[in-house]
C-alpha cells in the first residue's frame, strides 16, 4: 500500500504573516494528517519560519527550487545544505512553470536532482505535456522522455527518494483539470515507464501524485484512481480550509 501524498505548492504567494497564519491552521487540525503524508511548499523566505511553526506536527517542509552546485559565486540561488540548514529535506524539482519561464532543462534537472539525493532529500519531480502536444498525440512521448532523460541513472535506493507529480501543463492555474481517467492513464503509463526502466519493485512502490487545478470538489475523484497516490495542489493549497479538504480526500 503506497502512502498518499498531499503537497501544497504556495508559489509566490504570501507575506510571512500570511504564510505562518497558514501553516499554524494547517498544524491546528492534525488529526487530519493520519494516513497521509501532507507537505507544504513555502517560497525561501518563508522555509525556516514555517519550519518552526510546523515542529511537531507530521506535515513536511519542501523547498519549490534548488540549486545543483553545493556551494560557491552562484548569486541569487540556494543550496541543498543551506535547505538542509533550516530544516527543509524536501524538494520540487522541474516544475513546468521553472521549465517555461526559467529554461530548466533535462542536463540541469539532472544534476539538479543527482544533488539532492546525495544529500538525502526527498524529491518530487515534476513532469507533464503541454496543450500542443497533448493536441499532437506526443504526451506520452513528451513524459516518456522527461523521465527517461533525467531519472534513467538512479539506483534502485534514489528511486526510494523519489516522487513523480504529473502535471499536465494545460491544467495548471487554468480551472481545467485532467479528468480522473485521463489522469489514471498517465500515471499508468508513468508506473509501466519506471518498471521497464528500473525494475517492478521500484515501480510498485512510486508515488505518483497529479498536479493542476485540484480543488476541494474534484480531488477526492482523482486520487480513487489506482495510480494516483496524491496530489500536488497549487491554487487551493493557499487557504486552510481547501487544503484540509483536500487532504481529507486522500484519506
Ligand atoms: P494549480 O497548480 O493547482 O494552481 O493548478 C498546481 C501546480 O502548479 O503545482
Amino acid at each position: 500500500m503506497r502512502k498518499k501524498i498531499v503537497a501544497g505548492n504556495w508559489k509566490m504567494h504570501l507575506t510571512l504573516p500570511e504564510a505562518l497564519e497558514l501553516a499554524g491552521g494547517l498544524k491546528a487540525d492534525i488529526s487530519i494528517h493520519e494516513n497521509v503524508e501532507v507537505i507544504v511548499a513555502p517560497s525561501f523566505p518563508f522555509l525556516h519560519p514555517v519550519c518552526e511553526i510546523l515542529k511537531g506536527s507530521s506535515i513536511g517542509v519542501a523547498a519549490q527550487n534548488m540549486h545543483w552546485a553545493e556551494s560557491g559565486a552562484f548569486t541569487g540561488e540556494v543550496s541543498a545544505s543551506m535547505l538542509l540548514s533550516v530544516g527543509v529535506d524536501k524538494v520540487i524539482l522541474g516544475h513546468s512553470e521553472r521549465r517555461r519561464y526559467f529554461g530548466e532543462n533535462e542536463e540541469v534537472l539532472q544534476k539538479k536532482i543527482k544533488v539532492a539525493l546525495n544529500n538525502d532529500m526527498q524529491v518530487i519531480y515534476c513532469v507533464g505535456e503541454t496543450l500542443s502536444d497533448r493536441e499532437a498525440g506526443i504526451h506520452f512521448d513528451i513524459v516518456q522522455r522527461q523521465i527517461t532523460d533525467v531519472l534513467s541513472g538512479l539506483s534502485q535506493a534514489e528511486w526510494k527518494h523519489m516522487v513523480i507529480a504529473y502535471e499536465p501543463v494545460w491544467a495548471i492555474g487554468t480551472g481545467r483539470t485532467a479528468t480522473p481517467g485521463q489522469a489514471q492513464e498517465m500515471h499508468k503509463f508513468i508506473r509501466q515507464t519506471v518498471a521497464e526502466t528500473t525494475g517492478e519493485e521500484v515501480a510498485q512502490g512510486l508515488r505518483i501524485l497529479y498536479g493542476g487545478s485540484v480543488k476541494p470538489a474534484n480531488a477526492a475523484e482523482i486520487f480513487a484512481r489506482p495510480d494516483v497516490d496524491g496530489g500536488l495542489i497549487g491554487g487551493a493549497s493557499l487557504k486552510a480550509e481547501d487544503f484540509l479538504s483536500i487532504i481529507q480526500a486522500a484519506k
